[in-house]
């Protein structure tokens, strides 16, 4: 089995382990030499019709809905996958690239299951255009951007091949100037609004709808993909897919992963909605409000941070 870019690095001790990268930028995006190093294959890559493309913003609930959608298409066919690799495994980082390791294209060329679950946190522009020709269909995750703020600056805090976060104030204030790895939430988010507008075979989801009522999202994923799993394979998928269940579950929670320092914050952190408030000032609260107001004028994109 191919090596995740994760699990390359949990072949280092942490004092062996590359620095952490610099932001760069890229075509008006900020991001890292790890998902721009593969950048013609990336552009090139060759999607499959019945491919699925699991598309985040970083933090909205990747891992989750990736879960979720490999339940939903495998845990009748092929029940031995759940247990044989992690979840980062069987749904390949599409735009990943480490050195003298298989990158996310080749990881995805590798699968030979149908449908391909793929990953990515690429902003639409710059999304592969075979996906669009071959007609895919995509599932998008959106979480709002005061608990997606807080849950990025602890996953940069605990994972080494994210850049260095900082102090939580100036990681907001990056957050708010569009300086993260996959650049601006707020065009993120909008990009991919916008073109869901016109485009059917997008799926746009949101985490505090999922934390709301997991069964219900579970059932439009079902309706959007064509799926006709039981209430009885449904219910266990349910169950399967709770917070503390993932948690405990090796196969999800990138405890294999020794890039990613649990005794900093663990990857299956808090997944609440509203967790914000235990870490915005007063000051800060007022100031990212005013900001996003200015930011998020032109769209219809409404989110909830409270449940
Ligand atoms: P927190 O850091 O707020 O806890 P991603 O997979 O896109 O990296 O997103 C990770 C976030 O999703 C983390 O948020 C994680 O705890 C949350 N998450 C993952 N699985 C979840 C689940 N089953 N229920 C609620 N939140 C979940």
């Amino acid at each position: 089995m191919y090596l995740s870019m994760y699990s390359f690095c949990s072949s280092f001790p942490k004092k062996t382990m590359p620095p952490r990268p610099d932001l760069l930028d890229f075509h008006g995006v900020s991001m890292t030499h790890y998902f721009t190093d593969n950048w013609e294959k990336i552009q090139n890559f060759q999607a499959r019709p019945d491919d699925i493309l699991i598309a985040t913003y970083p933090k909205a609930g990747t891992t989750w809905v990736s879960y979720i959608l490999d339940l939903l298409y495998f845990s009748q066919k092929k029940p031995d996958r759940q247990t044989s690799n992690p979840i980062y495994e069987r749904v390949p980082f599409l735009e990943i690239m480490i050195p003298n390791h298989p990158s996310g294209t080749d990881l995805a060329d590798s699968l030979d299951s149908s449908p391909r679950l793929i990953k990515t946190h690429l902003p639409i522009q710059m999304i592969p255009k075979s996906f669009w020709e071959k007609k895919c269909r995509v599932v998008y995750v959106a979480r709002n951007a005061k608990d997606n703020a807080v849950s990025f600056f602890h996953f940069d805090r605990m994972t080494y091949v994210q850049p260095e976060p900082g102090d939580w104030n100036s990681f907001l204030q990056r957050f708010m100037d569009g300086k993260m790895v996959f650049g601006s939430w707020y065009d993120h988010v909008t990009g991919w609004w916008e073109r869901k507008q016109s485009h059917p075979k997008i799926h746009y989801m949101f985490f505090e709808d999922m934390v709301e009522d997991t069964g219900r999202e579970i059932n439009k994923l079902c309706s959007f993909l064509g799926l006709t799993s039981t209430t009885k394979e449904k219910d266990q998928i349910n169950n399967l897919v709770q917070f503390d269940n993932m948690k405990k579950n090796e196969m999800a929670n990138y405890s294999t992963v020794k890039a990613m320092d649990f005794k900093i914050s663990p990857f299956m952190r808090k997944g609440k909605v509203g967790d914000w408030r235990n870490h915005f000032t007063v000051a800060q609260n007022e100031q990212f409000d005013e900001d996003y107001k200015k930011k998020m004028k032109n769209t219809t994109l409404q989110f909830r941070t409270l449940v």
